[in-house]
């Protein structure tokens, strides 16, 4: 049989050779009402700016060129809800139609080119409307992930300043009713800054009281923009203006606001969908994500519309809603040709049917490529999923910063060789680097931190919300010449890359990035707690969850199992049920090093079972028994 050969290393090579030709190239599938005057300008911005000078519209380039090009009647969206048991399609025609309705309605709000509009909705079709509806009237969206709690929603309206809030009354976790409106009113209650509307759409599975003056129903204001024939155009904005805002962890409290611009951004998601992903226009394309992760904006939404595809959007899980055949349903139902998700829910479905039964029940003949991101894909789910379902399982490694894809397996280009446990090789536009701490590149197969050569490729983020400042410390000082990606890896001899750990205070749970920073922040705010560590234990099914070890202060008399059960309800009050934060342990010390630091390292290598040496700076090596004792106490560790 002859094997096909890869074009990866000639396209990568020719990317290498001419970067600003080969993105020029890829420009030309989009739709510009101006040319950009430079396909990057390096003296513009943080690190230069690409397709600067241009002006462009995402939501023409995603729905009415479509149209006019014949699309119309195609459909654009599916929305699939196991949950509310709705089925629907929008066509490309339809699914403009409703943009441009609430494109007209955000206007009568007030909303105009570069205001901000917060959306903390669920996994309804008019949370791609209304993202759609701001990048048509050039506003700046910013998607807020239902699983966050009010305190972590107030901090992004400070943040960001939103003109006006688009949600819900409630979604739907599973049989659970969680209902939204509760959570917004009181993140409102908490911001400084105030919106001048909300606009909630009403949910029959609970319906919220609305506040008069502020809150306006989102099918009475729906329906008056059709009996008044609204409607709203494309607003041109510059290829370098922002399309949205996405918050995300950082090493404090306080979440990073990701920028995206417009031009980059079209750019690099219409490339990566053939080349990467070999999707064609008119096929359909599912993403297992939420529109409040960044996967969800790249490959829910903007990505496969920039293509002309047909997206599929899922409001259930891949397990219990109603049982692991869920994911077999969905693809065999709408013809999906690939699927996008993280390994977590994977491993939810393996563990339920183990032996794939389900999938016998469903026609999955045009489904040709599984793909996994969002956080470390395991070697056996990779082998379960190629068994069962006996198509390329693709491993990719990207992050909320970049967009999209920074390393994997170029399905679009020729696959090259599968090696389990490495994100496969760098996209072109990534100039990928392992280094020590002194910024010197390290041998091949030896672990340093991994970097990208600046500049960033198109659609990675130009900056961080008015906060250059941040956007130099987080991500360019450390390493001068390379973005630091905050994690850990190695490149063996063929130049695959292999991403280990984070770097940082980052923990992914069921592929969610969660700061264990952060969650610190909460456990030293309770009364009792005198000191405190966070960090991120093993887990079967989440990848990993958040322990956190707490110190009480002298004095405190109550039953530690009371206070313990107080800071999980804590972290679930202040940063939200997605933390899944369920353990904590109180210990009479924490180890640490003669200076003073906490030897979260050690603590989680014992917690992990993994093998682990007595740190030569440990204080008190008596505190590390002590700790082992705990965490055996809660089933925690060998
Ligand atoms: N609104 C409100 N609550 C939410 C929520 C949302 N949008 N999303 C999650 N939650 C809640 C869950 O109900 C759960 O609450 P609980 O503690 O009361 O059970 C909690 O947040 C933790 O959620 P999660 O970590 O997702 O766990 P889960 O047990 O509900 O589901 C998986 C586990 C593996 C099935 C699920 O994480 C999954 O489907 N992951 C798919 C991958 C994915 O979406 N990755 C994102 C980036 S690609
Ligand atoms: P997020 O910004 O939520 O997409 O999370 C990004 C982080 O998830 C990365 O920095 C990695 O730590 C991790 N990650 C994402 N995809 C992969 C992958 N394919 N392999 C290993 N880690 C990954």
């Amino acid at each position: 049989m002859n094997v096909p050969v890869s074009r990866y290393h000639e396209i990568y090579a020719r990317w290498q050779r001419d970067p600003e030709g080969f993105w020029d190239e890829a420009a030309s599938a989009i739709d510009w009402y101006e040319k950009p005057k430079k396909t990057f300008d390096a003296g513009a911005g943080i690190y230069g700016r690409w397709f600067a000078g241009g002006s462009c519209n995402t939501c023409y380039n995603a729905l009415d060129r479509h149209v006019l090009a014949g699309r119309g009647q195609q459909a654009a969206l599916i929305y699939d809800s196991p949950v509310t048991n709705t089925k629907q399609t929008f066509s490309y025609g339809r699914l403009l139609s409703e943009v441009q309705l609430l494109g007209a309605m955000l206007r009568d709000f007030g909303v105009t080119k570069g205001d901000r509009v917060i959306l903390y909705m669920p996994m309804v079709p008019e949370a791609v409307f209304a993202m759609l509806a701001c990048a048509r009237i050039g506003a700046i969206h910013s998607v807020v992930f239902g699983g966050f709690a009010a305190k972590e929603l107030a901090t992004r309206i400070d943040d960001a300043k939103p003109k006006v809030i688009l949600s819900a009354s409630c979604g739907m976790e599973g049989a659970r009713v969680v209902p939204y409106k509760p959570l917004l009113d009181e993140a409102i209650k908490l911001a400084q800054h105030k919106p001048a509307a909300c606009l909630i759409l009403q949910r029959p599975q609970c319906e919220a009281a609305l506040v008069e003056g502020r809150d306006h129903d989102w099918r009475k204001t729906w329906e008056h923009a059709v009996n008044f024939a609204k409607t709203s155009e494309c607003v041109p904005v510059a290829s370098t203006d922002p399309l949205y805002i996405l918050y995300t962890s950082g090493t404090t409290g306080i979440p990073k606001g990701v920028v995206r611009d417009n031009g980059g951004h079209m750019v690099a998601l219409k490339w990566s969908m053939k080349n990467f992903y070999n999707i064609d226009p008119g096929e359909v394309w599912w993403s297992g994500s939420d529109v409040g992760w960044v996967v969800g904006h790249s490959y829910i939404v903007y990505g496969p519309l920039l293509h002309g595809c047909t997206t599929v959007l899922y409001e259930g899980k891949p397990v219990g809603t109603p049982d692991a055949g869920a994911f077999w349903r969905v693809c065999a139902d709408h013809g999906v040709v690939a699927l996008f998700t993280a390994p977590t829910a994977f491993r939810a479905i393996r563990k339920e049917d183990p032996d794939a039964k389900l999938l016998k029940q469903y026609d999955l003949s045009k489904f040709r490529t599984l793909f996994l991101a969002g956080e470390r894909a395991d070697p056996p789910t990779i082998q379960w999923a190629e068994e069962v379902l006996k198509v390329p399982v693709i491993d990719h490694w990207w992050q909320t910063e970049t967009g999209w894809c920074i390393a994997g397996n170029p399905v679009g280009l020729g696959a090259l060789p599968v090696k389990y446990g490495s994100a496969c090789v760098p996209m072109p536009g990534y100039g990928i680097d392992i280094v020590d701490d002194g910024n010197k590149k390290v041998p091949a197969n030896k672990i340093g931190s991994i970097v990208v050569k600046l500049p960033l490729p198109p659609g990675s983020l130009p900056t961080l919300w008015q906060q250059d400042a941040r956007m130099r410390e987080s991500y360019l000082d450390e390493f001068p010449g390379y973005y630091k990606t905050a994690d850990a890896g190695y490149k063996d001899d063929d130049g695959y890359v292999y991403v280990m750990s984070r770097t940082d205070d980052i923990i992914n749970v069921a592929g969610h990035r969660l700061s264990t920073g952060g969650m610190e922040e909460v456990l030293a705010s309770h009364k009792d707690v005198a000191e405190c560590a966070v960090l991120g234990i093993k887990d079967e099914l989440k990848g990993e969850v958040p322990c956190g070890f707490i110190v009480l202060k002298a004095g405190v008399n109550r039953p530690p199992g009371e206070i313990e059960k107080e800071i999980v309800a804590l972290v679930r009050d202040k940063i939200g049920p997605v933390a899944a934060f369920k353990l904590a342990i109180t210990v009479a010390r924490l180890p640490k090093t003669r200076s003073g630091k906490i030897l979260r390292g050690t603590i989680k290598k014992i917690a992990d079972g993994d093998e682990w040496q007595m740190p030569a700076t440990i204080d008190d090596p008596a505190i590390l028994e002590e700790i082992k004792g705990a965490m055996k106490e809660k089933g925690v560790g060998s």
